[in-house]
């Protein structure tokens, strides 16, 4: 198979570049600006990158080779890019720092061309479908010196069996699928990580099992749109089932049954594709933890339609009820963005409602950003940045007394709590996490480490929560 010989390359230029490297006791810097499904990306290139001779630093200034792992999806992002470039040119200049930018922002042309010309000293740009070819960029760089920019805009394949690095020694990440197919009107998403791409059951078993036989105990699925595993034309082609999975939910069945993971995260499933068998699949697997992340994005109808969600207020609210329902325990959290293109205060008012009814463990909240090449920047009426601070603003103070009071539910119940090690605020403490995901610090010997533990919650900070071990 194509994929496999291409792997089978990149393992050769490994071993070119490991060679060249020799003896040098070189350091690298990596910067990872995106979401999850960029983080696990990075943790790849850091295994190629450590196979090839390299050593992780937390100081730029001294790493041989330095890697920009970058996301577009709100604007920021490209601020803090160039802000970063601006800084590296002196220490290139002194050094000869390798300097490689990668990731979403690189399947953006606009982009690229103001790297070349602006920052002409970078040395490689690569994409999102070529991020397994890094190895061969960076012996063609330590080999001719030239820059090289390897961006394709065709959908990747799916490559197996590239090195990796993880940061967590208890909770890892799986990515199951790539790509996205929805095309909400403000995202940038599809156009740079491109259609969807769903990963074979059976590589997705292999890689879990592994991880389980490593001591890990926490799994987060990652895709754009989880819910829509094996939904794609290639795999409804080929009906493909595997050990009985064909879809999301009997993929969680199966995840379920592996020994040693005790615990099963998703993000993101979309609201539109989430199917009764999703919910008894959540309901009836005890690992898969009953926090789910249901992205709202809006709660006035109108401002959906013209988000391209697909689905309604009454339907987002309407689901929310039947999940309640059908699974004990369930606690929710969401994504909001105010300010998209023509919304009314009417419509901001309907978002509120929504999140006043649902009442979400934890909302991540944007501010609307236009994007480039999307429906959403192309639309005349665009609101002011004042109103969308001023709405922020109303949201963010609704939800945080919505988290005070949702804290408060905590106190004096018993919790269980995976256990991550001592607290980088405060080493003589512990920390961990609920199975909701909230953030428990407590007094504990470090052998707890990586144990799911009984914790009384003795009170709430907002961000964290207190707890003691129950003396038996
Ligand atoms: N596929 C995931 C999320 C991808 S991006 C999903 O559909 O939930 C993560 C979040 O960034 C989105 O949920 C959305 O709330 C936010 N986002 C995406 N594009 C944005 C934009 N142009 N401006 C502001 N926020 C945006
Ligand atoms: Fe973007 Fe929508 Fe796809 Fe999520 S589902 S990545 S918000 S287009
Ligand atoms: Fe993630 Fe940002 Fe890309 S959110 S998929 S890194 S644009």
């Amino acid at each position: 198979m194509q994929e496999i010989d291409e792997i089978k390359i990149q393992e050769q230029y490994i071993e070119k570049v490991t060679q060249i490297n020799k003896d040098k006791n070189l350091k690298y810097y990596i910067l990872t600006m995106g979401c999850q499904l960029n983080e696990n990306d990075s943790e790849k290139l850091c295994g190629m990158i450590e196979k090839m001779g390299y050593r992780p630093t937390e100081q730029y200034q001294e790493a041989d080779l330095v890697l920009f792992n970058t996301c577009c999806v709100r604007e920021n992002a490209e601020d803090k890019l160039f802000g970063k470039l601006g800084e590296l040119k002196r220490i290139k200049e002194k050094r000869g720092t390798i300097i490689a930018i990668g990731g979403c922002m690189m399947q953006e042309k606009h982009i690229t061309d103001k790297i070349h010309e602006s920052y002409p000293y970078t040395d490689i740009i690569f994409g999102t479908h070529t991020l397994h070819k890094f190895p061969e960029d960076l012996y063609k760089i330590l080999e001719k010196q030239n820059k090289l920019q390897d961006v394709i805009d065709i959908d990747g394949k799916v490559y197996e069996g590239l090195p990796i690095k993880r940061t967590s020694n208890i909770k890892a990440s799986v990515t199951i699928m790539y790509g996205c197919n929805n095309f909400c009107s403000y995202c940038i998403v599809p156009y740079v990580r491109g259609r969807e791409r769903s990963r074979h059951p059976k590589d997705i078993l292999q890689e879990i099992e592994q991880l389980a036989k490593e001591g890990y105990k926490e799994i987060t699925l990652l895709g754009q749109n989880v819910n829509s595993y094996l939904k794609s034309e290639e795999w409804k082609e080929k009906q493909i089932e595997y050990e009985g999975i064909n879809s999301f939910a009997t993929l969680l069945q199966k995840i379920n049954k592996i020994e040693g993971i005790e615990r099963i995260r998703f993000i993101s499933p979309h609201p539109k594709d989430f199917t009764d068998d999703v919910i008894d699949a959540i309901a009836s697997c005890d690992k898969v933890c009953k926090l789910v992340h249901l992205p709202l994005q809006s709660g006035s109808t109108n401002t959906l339609k013209l988000m391209n969600r697909k689905y309604t207020k009454e339907q987002y609210l309407n689901l929310v009820e039947k999940m309640k329902s059908k699974i004990p325990n369930l606690t929710l959290s969401t994504d909001i963005i105010v300010g998209f293109a023509g919304e009314t205060e009417e419509d901001f008012e309907d978002t509120l409602d929504v999140v006043r009814k649902v009442c979400f463990e934890q909302v991540y909240m944007f501010i609307y950003s236009r994007r480039v090449g999307t429906p959403g920047d192309k639309m005349s009426n665009q609101i002011p940045e004042e109103i969308k601070h001023k709405r922020f603003d109303k949201l963010k103070q609704l939800v945080e007394s919505q988290i005070e009071q949702n804290n408060q539910k905590y106190v004096g119940t018993v919790q269980k709590v995976l256990v991550e090690g001592p607290s980088k605020n405060n080493p003589e403490l512990l920390t961990g996490r609920t199975d909701s995901n909230k953030v428990v610090i407590f007094k504990g010997m470090p052998e707890l480490t990586n144990k799911i533990i009984d914790l009384k919650i003795i009170s709430e900070h907002m961000w964290y929560l207190k707890g003691e071990i129950i003396n038996e």
